[in-house]
């Protein structure tokens, strides 16, 4: 803009003095206007720091990809979905896998009996599971401790006493308590879907130490886990074909469900929010305009002193 125009209006929008011209000195500060020679030092310079900056990313990558692990890949699970809840008789199945395989091994500290009824089991069903196992209560009147049938309020029995027992059980490895193991590692379900069926011969050269067991999913690729699962390990009460792939997609959603367990609540009500907003923020905005017309639409104008 070479120059300023200052009119003053009444407040009925007359001039009250006659448009008058200001001279501005203009501003010389765009890229056609330099001369020849800076215009090229300029494109140079520019190009140069892409050319560093998209090096230095690449480097930067190469570096990333150097790394020994294989991520796990995204599967299609049927409750990833960002309004899709959890497949129940998936986590009915993945409780029965969780049961009859991987509770030799690994705890489950922070699920009770009583957290599956309504979502895998009635409570009959889960009373009867809880009953098959045998808890140490005390003390009695006389200070003993006594053993009881179990109840819904108990928690998952622990394979081992203590960390110790489970370590000397299993070549030094500590199987790590799967209450939440979903959310403690990179990929969630993908990755101990991944785990579950990823274990293989190990490449020519690499050998293995006793007692491990090659998985490329495994950071390190060497684990003390041997592979839990394989077609038909288990034979599933409602006639699922027990393929390994299934038995592991079933005992992941389990696991999902015992990390996330307001998982289902936590979509519906995401939904209930969509469609509360949907009519709330169109509201919302209409009031705003409405109260912020007034100032939105008035002219300031400027009355010189008489
Ligand atoms: C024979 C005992 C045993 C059984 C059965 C077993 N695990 Fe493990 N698991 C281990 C041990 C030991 C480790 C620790 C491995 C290590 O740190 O090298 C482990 C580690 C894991 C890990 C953690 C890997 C990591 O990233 O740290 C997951 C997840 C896991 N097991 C899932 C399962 C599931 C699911 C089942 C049931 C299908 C199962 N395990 C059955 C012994 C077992």
């Amino acid at each position: 803009m070479a120059a300023l125009r200052v009119v003053v209006l009444s407040a009925g929008g007359r001039a009250l003095l006659a448009p008058k011209t200001i001279p501005v000195p203009k501003a010389n500060m765009s890229f056609a206007t330099l001369p020849r020679n800076k215009k090229v030092a300029l494109t140079t310079l520019g190009v140069v720091t892409a050319g560093g900056v998209g090096l230095a990313l690449m480097l930067h990558q190469s570096v990333k990809a150097s790394d020994l692990e294989l991520h796990p890949p995204q599967y299609p699970w049927s409750h990833a979905g960002p309004l899709s809840s959890l497949d129940h008789a998936s986590i009915r199945r993945g409780y029965q896998v969780y049961k009859q395989v991987c509770s030799a091994c690994h705890s489950m500290d922070y699920l009770a009996f009583r957290n599956l009824v309504g979502v895998s089991h009635t409570e009959a069903e889960v009373k009867a599971i809880a009953e098959e196992v045998e808890v140490v209560d005390g003390p009695d009147e006389s200070g003993e401790m006594f053993t009881r049938p179990g109840k819904l309020s108990d928690y998952f029995p622990k394979p081992y006493p203590n960390p110790e027992a489970a370590r000397a059980a299993n070549n030094g490895a500590l199987p790590p308590d799967l209450s939440y193991i979903v959310n403690a590692r990179h990929g969630g379900e993908d990755y101990v879907f991944s785990l579950l069926t990823g274990y293989c011969d190990p490449p020519a050269g690499v050998t293995v130490r006793e007692g491990l067991y090659y998985n490329p999913y495994f950071p390190g690729q060497a684990i003390g886990m041997a592979p839990p699962i394989y077609n038909e390990v288990l034979e599933y009460d409602d006639g699922t074909p027990a393929t390994m792939s299934q038995v592991a997609k079933d005992v992941c959603t389990f696991l999902r469900w015992a990390a996330e367990p307001e998982h289902d609540q936590r979509k519906r009500m995401g939904l209930k929010m969509l469609m509360g907003s949907a009519i709330l923020i169109p509201l919302i905005y209409y009031m705003k305009r409405h109260r912020w017309s007034v100032l939105k639409s008035r002219k300031i104008a400027y009355r010189p002193p008489k």
